[in-house]
């Protein structure tokens, strides 16, 4: 199931990031604020459990979140989202897939997992700041699944259509959250308008 989020904060700064001078300190800075934005939206369904805490005047009977959350940057560009999820969120365990995408076929290449214990009692974050053909992030997802996860959920920034339909097509368990719907890939898998090839501009490469 796809989420479109649309708060003006986010749409601004999104188009920040696609703007072809913006240069690599503010993509990276743009990018951490737009996932700490995503991430208050993306959260707004997570279980809560009953607690009782002391305040310096009573004991209250009050609420916390009731899951661990686990997230799983896909490398390279997913690690430009974590800093600014982990603001918010600061109980959360990071683990790692990294991928690349073949350029000729446009299949990802899987060259390193390393992920935390017990994914299945965990609500599991897949970041990645592009959904394309969505080889990577549907390839990430399966690893997950692999090593136990039950609940996923797949933040992305930009995508389009075709990488949209794939996973709700391979995945459909999992909830996708976007802050822009894109046309089209060109002829080389890139994301039309998008912002250029994430990686790199997060990384100067
Ligand atoms: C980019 C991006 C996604 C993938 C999206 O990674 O960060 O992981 O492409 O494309 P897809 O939906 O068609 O799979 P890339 O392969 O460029 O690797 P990098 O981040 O290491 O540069
Ligand atoms: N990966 C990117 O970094 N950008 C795109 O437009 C498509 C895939």
């Amino acid at each position: 199931m796809l989420i479109l989020l649309k708060h003006p904060l986010l749409t601004h700064k999104l188009t920040q990031l696609r703007r072809r001078e913006t240069c690599t300190k503010d993509f990276r800075e743009t990018l951490d604020e737009i996932a700490g934005l995503m991430a208050y939206e993306v959260t707004n369904d997570l279980p809560l459990k009953t607690v009782t805490v002391d305040t310096p005047l009573a004991r209250f009977q009050t609420r916390e979140l009731a899951m661990d959350i686990v997230l799983v940057p896909v490398l390279r560009a997913g690690l430009g989202m974590v800093d600014g999820i982990t603001k918010l969120i600061p109980s959360e365990r990071v683990g790692h897939i990294g991928m690349y995408r073949d350029h000729k076929t446009l299949e990802p290449l899987t060259y390193y997992t390393k992920l935390p214990d017990n994914l299945q009692n965990a609500i599991v974050m897949v970041l990645d700041p592009m959904l394309a053909t969505g080889g990577s992030s549907g390839a990430a997802i399966q690893v997950l699944k692999d090593h136990g996860a039950k609940t996923i959920k797949l933040v992305c920034v930009v995508g389009v259509p075709e990488g949209v339909r794939k996973i709700e097509h391979d995945h459909p368990d999992v909830q996708i959250y976007l802050a822009g719907l894109d046309e089209r890939l060109n002829e080389n898998g890139y994301i039309l308008p998008g912002l250029g090839d994430a990686g790199d501009r997060l990384f100067g490469t």
